[in-house]
């Protein structure tokens, strides 16, 4: 689901001119010269305002996000459709780990001296991406009840995002499907053309809309946008600044997600409970619950892009080798 990359879709007429059309069009009808010109400007009416249901406002891309737009609309359809995979797919995380031995079915982690490790692996060659940074402030309370809620039924069967590298992932220079070799001076080139886009792109007030777990037993916080840059411009942004990256991307242009944690295995259920798959798609469906209660409606402000060149594979995401160049967000006019 996360390959969807879908395109804007910009309509031509601006709201402000159907505004004016129906301001217009009523002031005509205080007065009516002669029953004839009733006859010719009802159905005018009703053609207006059909046109007013029909048409929806256009986006401006540089305008600041407004929280009913389009984009906004777009992304909490696809937030809908994330939160329905779990049922629709099922716990895909849980097949073949049976046994509490259940670690063994993933290759990226490791149970050592009693704590739960990655595996890394070298990622060749290097996978380039473009991230938005959360600052730990903001990271820090998010990962706190994340644990409270689930650390209690996964103890060793979980792995927790590291909440000093909480991030946003928006469009990568090369990746893992369709790698793009760059040498060093291409790479500092493509720094200093993405450095020259953080420069005009505004700091983003954000608050999370809910928690999810995807059924490959990612827990997700999924966000929208209150002001700034909207992610969707963002990412038009890079693709411009970087011409050479992969023409198919990671994720659908409006989303804005993190990744909190990551569950290995199954949970240890209370006694009574029923641990058939169906109990514990319950299970999970009533901790994520508990996450988006206390959490759910969390304000962050993001201010910062990193570009990353990820030695290891999933370096962001489990404390690999890695090499960060951190971009303040300038907000500057003119660029
Ligand atoms: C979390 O990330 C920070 C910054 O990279 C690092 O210093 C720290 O060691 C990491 N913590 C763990 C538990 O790996």
């Amino acid at each position: 689901m996360l390959l969807e990359n879908r395109q804007t879709t910009h309509l031509k007429t601006h709201p402000k001119q159907l505004i004016l059309m129906a301001t217009k069009a009523p002031s005509c009808s205080t007065r009516f010269r002669s029953p004839a010109s009733a006859v010719w400007f009802l159905p005018a009416a009703v053609f207006i305002l059909l046109l007013l249901l029909l048409r929806r406002p256009t986006m401006d891309p540089y305008a600041p996000a407004t929280p009913r737009g389009p984009v906004s609309s777009r992304r909490a359809e696809l937030y809908g459709r994330m939160a329905r995979d779990l049922d629709e797919r099922g716990a895909a995380f849980l097949k073949g780990g049976e046994t509490s031995q259940s670690l063994a079915l993933s290759d990226l982690f490791e149970v050592r001296d009693g704590a739960v490790v990655p595996k890394l692996k070298a990622a060749d060659p290097p996978v380039r991406a473009n991230v938005l940074y959360l600052d730990p402030e903001f990271a820090a309370e998010i990962a706190k009840a994340v644990k409270e809620v689930f650390l209690p039924y996964f103890d060793k069967a979980i792995w927790f995002q590291n909440s000093s590298m909480y991030h946003f992932s928006m469009f990568h220079a090369s990746h893992h499907l369709e790698p793009i070799l760059a040498t060093r001076d291409e790479i500092e080139a493509e720094v200093d053309a993405v450095k020259r886009v953080t420069e005009a792109v505004c700091p983003l007030k954000i608050s999370l809309d809910r928690v999810v777990l995807t059924s490959t037993g990612v827990l997700l916080g999924l966000w929208q946008v209150e002001s700034g840059t909207d992610p969707a411009d963002i990412r038009s942004k890079l693709r411009e600044a970087l011409p050479r990256a992969p023409k198919k991307q990671l994720y659908d242009s409006v989303l804005l997600h993190t990744s909190f944690a990551r569950i290995l295995g199954p949970p240890k259920l209370p006694q009574q409970e029923d641990t058939s798959s169906f109990g514990h798609i319950k299970f999970f469906h009533g901790l994520v619950a508990q996450v988006n209660g206390k959490i759910g409606g969390f304000q962050a402000k993001v201010s910062e892009l990193w570009y990353v060149e990820e030695y290891d594979v999933l370096a962001l995401a489990l404390n690999g080798k890695m090499k960060v160049r951190r971009l303040h967000l300038g907000c500057n006019e003119g660029h």
